[in-house]
């Protein structure tokens, strides 16, 4: 089974950022420890900061992949592009937030992707992540 992690703008600065929200552990140690946990699995990873190229990825994978983990981060509450994109690729989608967006500004309570995704899982730190992918493992 091969599964993508994208990470939208700003997941970068994960265990830097925000901490009280966010966490103080660095993206690239929890990756490390899920890949251990679920080596049968191939676990890609992709991050960027620029709407454009989270599109280009999502094209890039969205016909050959078994699933997308994608936090789309700010651009979830903004990008009709990224939603457009997700509608148009073939491999599943399931949208996750490491923190409750439906507890915080009314701004975030609005996705532009959700739509397009089998699902959404929202609040649970990093676990949001790893929710999303043993959804992957579970029979349709
Ligand atoms: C986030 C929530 C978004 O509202 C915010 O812009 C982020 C991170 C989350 O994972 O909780 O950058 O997607």
């Amino acid at each position: 089974m091969k599964i993508i992690i994208i990470n939208g703008p700003n997941l970068n600065l994960l265990g830097i950022r925000e901490k009280s929200i966010y966490g103080d552990q660095p993206f690239d140690s929890f990756l490390a420890t899920l890949r251990k946990e679920y080596a049968q699995i191939s676990i890609d990873y992709f991050q960027s900061n620029t709407e454009g190229q989270l599109i280009d990825k999502l094209h890039e994978v969205g016909f050959s992949y078994d699933g997308i983990i994608l936090n789309a981060a700010a651009y979830t509450h903004t990008s009709v592009a990224l939603g457009d994109a997700i509608a148009a690729i073939k491999t599943p989608v399931i949208e996750v937030h490491i923190s409750n967006v439906h507890a915080r500004e009314e701004f975030r309570h609005k996705s532009y992707i959700a739509k397009y995704c089998k699902g959404v899982i929202a609040g649970f730190g990093f676990n949001s992540y790893r929710l999303a992918l043993t959804q992957f493992l579970l029979p349709a």
